[in-house]
């Protein structure tokens, strides 16, 4: 039968409890489906880096190389300054790895009040915002400063939009970019009009909002939102706006693609460590659990991905949640419920 290799880093805070879920539900599918997953489990994160004084190994990124999908729960510890940790290990795997896209799909939740939403993030993953270019000068005099240069490539604006455009062309036909390019900022012109550009090629209509006007869509007219282009900035913050829109951000999944497969594509929750509930094992895993799903329709294990989507959403609808919904079952209890429902199908 078909075998995975999936390299897994389970990393801080709630990461170890919601990854052994999601790996739980991916076990059990593999049984039913009859494919195998061999999981290489990585101890790197923020222990890691207090006993070896780095977040991975040195060569980390070579032994990832090697496998078929990497699967994250989160990185980030109160104790280390958070660029330290997050410079020390995701953001060099989606760069080395050429995770250009990073998808976030919204959809509302059975049981809750609110309108129908069903939303695709396209985040841009590499460049933007996101940039190594500027630094801290001056530091302890009166002059201090830091700056950040923002990098926007054709080529990086390119990609991405092409791929939103390929989504939204079995969708609704239109993408949302999100801008500011009435502002001062010299980037924004450059995204609209290459964005603009690669809509025209693929066929698809453009919506262009103003960040900020699109923040307040994002609340007030949601369901009026399909394919959304972003910047790595400012999807990242749109991407936690319309997970809590949806519920909460213990939902929201997320896959790190390297779209032409030159690399292993990454697999991980929206949401971070969450260290104010760590440890009490309280934390959802649904989105853990949904990002696991996105990573078995990556590996082309369609119908187990299908299930997977199902079987959590299925969980919610039954009554079953965790307390960020409102709710009172634990992390075993939801994904327990998960697991029950994947065995019924
Ligand atoms: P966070 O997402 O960890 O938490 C924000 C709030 O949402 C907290 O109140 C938390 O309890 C709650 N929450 C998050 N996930 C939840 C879940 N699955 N179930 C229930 N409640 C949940 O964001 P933060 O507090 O801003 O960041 C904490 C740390 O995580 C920081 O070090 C940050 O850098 C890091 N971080 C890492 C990633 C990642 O690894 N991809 C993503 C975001 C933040
Ligand atoms: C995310 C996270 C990361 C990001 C942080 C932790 C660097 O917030 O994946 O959404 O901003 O990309
Ligand atoms: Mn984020």
């Amino acid at each position: 039968s078909t075998s995975y290799t999936v390299d897994v880093i389970a990393g801080d805070g709630i990461g170890p409890e919601v990854v052994p879920a999601a790996i739980a539900c991916v076990d059990r599918l593999a049984e039913l489906h009859g494919f195998a997953v061999d999981w290489r489990e990585r101890d790197w994160g923020s222990e890691h880096h207090r006993r070896h004084g780095a977040m991975m190994p040195e060569d980390g990124l070579e032994q990832l190389r090697t496998g078929d999908a990497i699967f994250l729960g989160a990185v980030g510890a109160p104790d280390i300054p958070d660029h330290v940790t997050l410079w020390g290990l995701l953001i060099p795997i989606r760069r080395a790895f050429r995770q250009y896209v990073n998808l976030r799909p919204v959809k509302s939740l059975p049981g809750r009040p609110g309108p129908e939403l069903d939303m695709l993030i396209v985040r841009e993953n590499v460049e933007g915002e996101y940039s190594e270019i500027g630094g801290r000068y001056g530091q302890g005099t009166p002059d201090e400063a830091a700056i950040q240069e923002a990098v926007f490539t054709r080529r990086g604006i390119e990609r991405v939009t092409r791929f939103a455009a390929e989504r939204a062309l079995e969708r609704s036909g239109t993408i949302v970019s999100a801008t500011k390019s009435n502002g001062i900022i010299h980037t924004m012109p450059f995204w609209d009009e290459v964005v603009a550009e690669v809509a025209a090629d693929a066929g698809v209509r453009v919506d262009s909002v103003l960040i900020d006007a699109l923040a307040a869509r994002f609340v007030l007219a949601p369901a009026s939102i399909d394919v959304v282009v972003a910047s790595n900035l400012f999807g990242d913050i749109l991407s936690d706006l319309g997970a809590a829109i949806a519920g909460s951000i213990g939902i929201a999944p997320s896959a790190n693609l390297n779209p032409e497969r030159e690399f292993p594509s990454l697999f991980e929750p929206v949401h971070g460590s969450a260290p104010d509930i760590a440890g009490r094992g309280v934390a959802n895993p649904f989105a853990a659990i949904w990002s696991a799903a996105m990573m078995l329709e990556h590996l082309g294990e369609t119908d187990a991905a299908a299930a997977l989507e199902r079987a959590c959403f299925g969980a919610l609808a039954d009554g079953v949640a965790t307390a960020d919904l409102g709710g009172e079952a634990t992390t075993a209890e939801f994904t327990q419920a998960v697991l029950g429902r994947l065995s019924d199908m």
